[in-house]
């Protein structure tokens, strides 16, 4: 018997393609495979911390498929550990677990699924160590949760820069420029590294290879004297120079992972213009590759995830995060990935292939 009858859903940190699909499956699971009662919590922890639940219905989580974003709201401001008050007109920062306890005890509450990436399951680990059943179900377009091969959002975020990176070729192409195209995934290059592979990109660039703007420059210029008078770049936000910094955009000081990258890609641009007088241009992606419907591999990776959430509850688990390995979905405890960040490493052998066709990461 798993004793477990009601169960809390929420979705926290950034949002990502896929959402409301595992929201989808973890609710008609429970409901119908076991005949749970399911409450969405709203706006992640936020939902937790002001009692902002409802209950889910066949009705209300039908036709959500296919939806971006997610139903129930999202936030990647708020830890309960940290959780900013205003009193007398100056903000202080409170650890506010009781009052989620006390409003997961008030709304009966079994379990909790979390939907979401590292920042998430740190925060979930702390309510795990307070005795509270919670699995985890990991999410993010960067695919760089520590424990799992693939997070869903990923393939889809990687289809759009893949069409992005296509869309600048041909304008690129046309006026004889390099075009840089910069992407998402903080210190992570794996949205970089997929969609400039699967876009034929000149040049890929990624944190965990911190690049040499003169053989980039080089290799640009080799092209434009064989011909090739234009050259595409894909740099994602958390790629740093040899001898520099990432560029941060801006600090959020109430975010549990303060730091927004953004920006790399207009640097890197002055930056080949200036020495190679080649006219450069560059696109930021941003949260277009957040957005929008899931592609079909996110939505079936979604639907795994979000039944055997369920299922891993119903047999009795606990603390627990549902991921991919080798293939087969299976878990790992939860507080394994808090914290973690799981980075592309240096001998992959999608990097060699990558090399082998002639891609040039400046190393
Ligand atoms: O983690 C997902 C992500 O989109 C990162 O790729 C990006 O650095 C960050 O979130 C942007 O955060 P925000 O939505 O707060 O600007």
């Amino acid at each position: 018997m798993s004793g477990i009858s009601r169960i809390g859903l929420l979705t926290a940190g950034g949002d990502c393609p896929g959402l409301n699909a595992v929201i989808r499956a973890v609710a008609k699971t429970a409901m119908n495979r076991y005949g749970l009662e399911v409450v969405g919590i709203e706006d992640g922890f936020l939902g937790l911390i002001q009692n902002r639940m409802h209950p889910l219905t066949n009705e209300s989580v039908s036709n959500i498929l296919t939806l971006g974003g997610t139903i129930l709201g999202t936030n990647n401001r708020v830890e309960p550990r940290r959780y900013p008050v205003k009193i007398n007109g100056t903000t202080e920062v409170r650890d506010v677990t009781d009052r989620c306890l006390e409003h997961i005890t008030h709304n009966q509450l079994d379990a909790i699924v979390v939907i979401g990436g590292d920042g998430t399951m740190t925060g979930t680990s702390h309510f795990v160590r307070q005795g509270i059943n919670c699995i985890g179900v990991p999410k993010t377009i960067d695919n760089d949760l520590y424990g799992t091969d693939i997070t869903f959002g990923f393939a889809t975020a990687v289809a759009v820069a893949t069409e992005a990176l296509d869309r600048v070729h041909t304008t690129a192409a046309s006026h004889h420029r390099v075009m840089v195209l910069e992407v998402m995934g903080r210190n992570a290059g794996w949205i970089a590294l997929h969609s400039g592979i699967a876009s034929g990109t000149d040049v890929i660039l990624i944190p965990e290879i911190p690049y040499d703007l003169g053989k980039v420059c080089e290799f640009v210029v080799a092209r434009s004297r064989r011909g090739k008078r234009f050259s595409i770049i894909c740099v994602s936000e958390g790629a740093r120079p040899r001898d520099g910094d990432q560029v941060v955009k801006f600090i959020d000081p109430t975010s549990p992972d303060p730091i927004r990258l953004g920006g790399i890609g207009q640097k890197i641009a002055f930056d080949i213009e200036a020495a190679t007088a080649i006219e450069t241009r560059t696109v930021s992606l941003g949260h277009v590759q957040r957005g929008g419907s899931p592609v079909a591999t996110d939505r079936v990776l979604a639907t795994e995830f979000g039944d055997a959430a369920v299922e891993l509850l119903m047999a009795g688990q606990r603390g627990r995060l549902v991921v991919m390995k080798d293939g087969a979905v299976t878990h790992i405890p939860l507080e394994d990935a808090a914290g973690k960040q799981r980075l592309i490493p240096l001998d992959l052998p999608l990097l060699r292939a990558a090399r082998n066709v002639g891609t040039c990461f400046s190393d």
